[in-house]
């Protein structure tokens, strides 16, 4: 089973999605390694790429086995979208995404974000400025609505994309009024599916092959793509291919969380790595015993050796085999 998206042929249909401050590259190798087919870099604000900020293209960094991947612009205006998707594709990127789910206040209250389902004829401007500006294949991410959980709004925004040559689209089932919260709405999503003629991809509260059959099956999508479920869970791309439990034993789980803490310092340097791993370990930790005085002492703890001892002592203490769902 595949996916065709634009000139883009892949062979998952189990997307990883963008998430700030999470899906970077280590985060991306560990889960490739064991199983993520297609992935998508933290979403990057036009004008800062275009700016080409240090920390934006920090952020675009990659390595050759960490493909195919996406990137995902964030902005609010025609043309520097447009500029911006140029650059991406000239950075060797295999995909675009527009981001119009963003529900944060500041990206929100800038017109960027969520903010582009409460204003079509805009969110269509760029949505054709970005297509004639790019080649490469070209995708929405969308939530159900702005403030209305029917998918009315998404369906009506995802049709603009369509007629604009957009070849696919994500569409996360919460409002921007929802935030992170509440429970994702399938019935939202199918409604979008039944809207339009290209790909969907469903989106929201996938943590097991459980919940993806359920979300293909109430929505009719192509794929699925996980947020928050593949955090600390690198083995989820493959239980969902495989539709079955992925048993995972407390050796395999420390192993992972050290590959990635050395990921981290290999990419990110010491200092940020020593930071990053507090909520990294959280990640991989949770549900065991004792995670979370683990996660009190990974905040307290300010260098890398230091923290890397914590987990290897942790581990060390832990007995059971660890069964995730
Ligand atoms: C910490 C965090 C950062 C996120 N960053 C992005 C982002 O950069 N771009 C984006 O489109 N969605 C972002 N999202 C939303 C997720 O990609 C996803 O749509 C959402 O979490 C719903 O999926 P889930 O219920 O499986 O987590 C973010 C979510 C979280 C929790």
């Amino acid at each position: 089973m595949g996916l065709l998206i634009g000139r883009l042929r892949l062979d998952s249909t189990v997307w990883q999605s963008p998430m700030a401050d999470c899906t970077d590259l280590p985060f991306r190798l560990v889960s490739r390694r064991r199983g993520l087919g297609f992935a998508f870099t933290e979403m990057v604000s036009a004008k800062s790429l275009l700016r080409k900020s240090r920390k934006t293209l920090d952020i675009l960094k990659t390595r050759p086995e960490d493909k195919p991947l996406g990137a995902q612009i964030l902005g609010g205006e025609p043309a520097s979208m447009a500029e911006a998707a140029a650059f991406i594709e000239e950075l060797g990127f295999d995909l675009v995404d527009i981001n119009c789910g963003c529900p944060v206040r500041k990206v929100v209250s800038n017109g960027d974000g969520a903010a582009l389902l409460k204003d079509p004829d805009r969110a269509e401007r760029i949505f054709a400025a970005v297509r004639r500006a790019t080649k490469l294949p070209l995708t929405v991410k969308m939530r159900i609505g702005f403030l209305d959980g029917t998918g009315q709004e998404a369906a009506a925004l995802a049709r603009r994309a369509e007629a604009q040559g957009v070849d696919a689209i994500t569409v996360h089932g919460r409002t921007q009024g929802q935030g992170y919260g509440g429970v994702s709405d399938c019935s939202a999503i199918a409604l979008v599916r039944r809207s339009i003629t290209i790909p969907v991809i469903g989106n929201g509260d996938v943590r097991s092959w459980e919940d993806a059959r359920r979300l293909r099956s109430a929505t009719g999508c192509a794929g699925v793509m996980i947020g928050r479920g593949g955090l600390g869970n690198p083995w989820l791309y493959r239980e969902i291919e495989e539709e079955r439990p992925a048993r995972i034993s407390l050796e395999e789980r420390k192993e992972a969380l050290l590959e990635h803490f050395d990921l981290e310092v290999e990419c990110q340097g010491e200092r940020q790595a020593a930071l990053n791993i507090r909520r990294i370990g959280a990640w991989y930790v949770a549900g065991l015993h004792g995670a979370k005085q683990l996660r009190v002492a990974l905040c307290r703890s300010q260098d890398c050796r230091t923290a890397r001892q914590l987990i290897v002592d942790f581990f060390g203490t832990q007995s059971m085999i660890a069964v995730r769902n």
